[in-house]
């Protein structure tokens, strides 16, 4: 095996340390910037190398071993050999370095942390697997199907590892087999569990819609797991990688749990979106609903609003919101949770948000809150979008590389911003979560629109 000594120059956006042989970039798992290593070279290509450590020579002083015991096989966490505070300067850096290759002077806050970064997850979501005659969960090796199995994820709350042991024995006690892909048998093929302030759901993915055995299965989890306060079977036939499938059943309790957020009581179900650390999205709401400086006059819109968390809580500061959503589950849930609240001046409405802006004749919008999937926002969204000509957008994003994208665009159609705000959402990964305030800036008519 080939081997050399190298200094690593920066780190990619997923925290791959980078260097360079005969001009090539050169990859290294694991390696941080600064520090000094022997690599194995294990491949050379015409345009890349990839390399593995062989030996830290100079480590850097962000250097700490895992707490992890599947960190290095388990595809999960990316971030784990860093302190937190590598880690947290790392989500800075990122997000600067993007905004630095479009921009001149944009500040970005450093990233805010957790006080506990471990155990924040509130929803897990694990694929099985037969392993000889045991059945196991966990997550899948980098870029492979194989599943490493854990005693104890360190990044979720630590009662879903409770329950996913619990569902494993309970299966094997029913003769109820885990799904094979290869094959198309075998009946459950992943575990989701979300969990909020008292209450806990488990949803069963089966491949089919029912089984020998699965009542003394709910009957067995219910006992061993009275935390557990609902039960759903969902039935995903189809051949993959989406997790959830139309249709579900409601085995025990009332299909959905409720939770509170910023203060405000929120109805979750299963196919709804729902941020999965409390304590850090509350954080990140707090800033955008300050970053919009609400008076009580404005009309509101947020755009792909879930079950409706940010628009509800700006809801106390502002005249009028009005939501949209793609997801029916989840404008059901935003909804129900406008009523639950007696909140009476929320309304959603459950359409693509593109169509939604396309077709909007109602009333003048003044602030936007958007917060998109990972793609961000198309072209037609964020042109109906400078069309509306709010005052401010608060853009919230998981994915600051299609942020970057759409700030520049929304900035070269009239719209300035100063400062990035990031939040570890997500600590031991590369994922990071930011928000931003773009204000219109004072261009007379040009980017005025009639409302009929
Ligand atoms: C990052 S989540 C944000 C949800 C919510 N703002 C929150 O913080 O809980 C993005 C949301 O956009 C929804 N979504 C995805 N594509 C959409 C589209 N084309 N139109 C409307 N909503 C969409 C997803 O279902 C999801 O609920």
């Amino acid at each position: 095996m080939k081997t050399m000594d190298i200094v690593i120059d920066h780190l990619t956006k997923e925290g791959v340390g980078v260097s360079k042989l005969n001009k090539k970039p050169m990859y290294i798992m694991y390696a941080i910037d600064g520090e000094q290593i022997k690599v194995n070279i294990d491949y050379e290509g015409q345009r890349n190398v990839f390399c593995s450590i062989n030996q830290i020579i100079k480590p850097s002083s962000f250097r700490c071993n895992p707490k992890c015991n599947v960190y290095y096989q388990c595809g999960g966490c990316h971030l784990s050999h860093m302190t937190y505070k590598g880690q947290l300067d790392f989500k800075t850096k990122t997000v600067q370095k993007l905004y630095n290759e479009q921009f001149q002077n944009v500040k970005v806050i450093p990233c805010v942390g957790q006080d506990n970064p471990y155990f924040y997850r509130n929803k897990v979501q694990v694929p099985l697997q037969k392993k000889g005659k045991n059945i196991i969960a966990g997550f899948y090796k980098e870029d492979t199907h194989e599943i490493i199995p854990f005693e104890q994820c360190l990044v979720q709350d630590d009662l879903s590892n409770k329950i996913i042991k619990q569902v494993l024995i309970a299966m094997k006690e029913n003769k109820i087999e885990p799904y094979n892909e290869d094959f198309q048998t075998g009946i459950i093929r992943h575990i989701l569990i979300r969990r909020a302030n008292k209450e806990t759901m488990l949803v069963l993915i089966t491949r089919i819609d029912s089984f020998p055995g699965r009542n003394n299965f709910v009957n067995s989890i219910r006992k061993k797991l009275p935390e557990v306060t609902t039960i759903i079977q969902n039935i995903n036939s189809r051949h993959t990688n989406v997790v959830l499938g139309e249709k579900q059943k409601v085995l025990y309790g009332k299909g959905f749990i409720y939770d509170t957020l910023c203060n405000i009581k929120f109805k979750i179900s299963p196919k709804s979106f729902y941020q999965i650390n409390k304590e850090q999205c509350e954080k990140l709401y707090t800033k955008a609903i300050e970053l919009a400086n609400l008076t009580g006059n404005e009309k509101v819109l947020d755009a792909y609003c879930g079950i409706g968390t940010i628009g509800m809580i700006a809801s106390k500061k502002a005249k009028e919101v009005i939501g949209v959503e793609i997801v029916s589950d989840a404008i059901k849930d935003a909804i129900t949770n406008a009523k639950i609240n007696n909140i009476k001046n929320c309304k959603f409405y459950c359409e693509d948000a593109e169509v939604f802006m396309k077709n909007y004749h109602g009333d003048k919008i003044d602030i936007v809150f958007i917060d998109p999937p990972r793609k961000g926002c198309s072209e037609t969204f964020l042109n109906s979008l400078i069309k509306f000509a709010p005052k401010k957008i608060i853009y919230i994003s998981c994915n600051p590389e299609t942020q970057v994208r759409d700030v520049k665009y929304l900035n070269s159609k009239g719209y300035d911003f100063k400062e990035i705000y990031c939040y570890d959402m997500f600590p031991q990964s590369f994922h990071i979560e930011t928000v931003t305030l773009l204000q219109r800036q004072n261009i007379g008519n040009k980017l005025k629109v009639k409302f009929d």
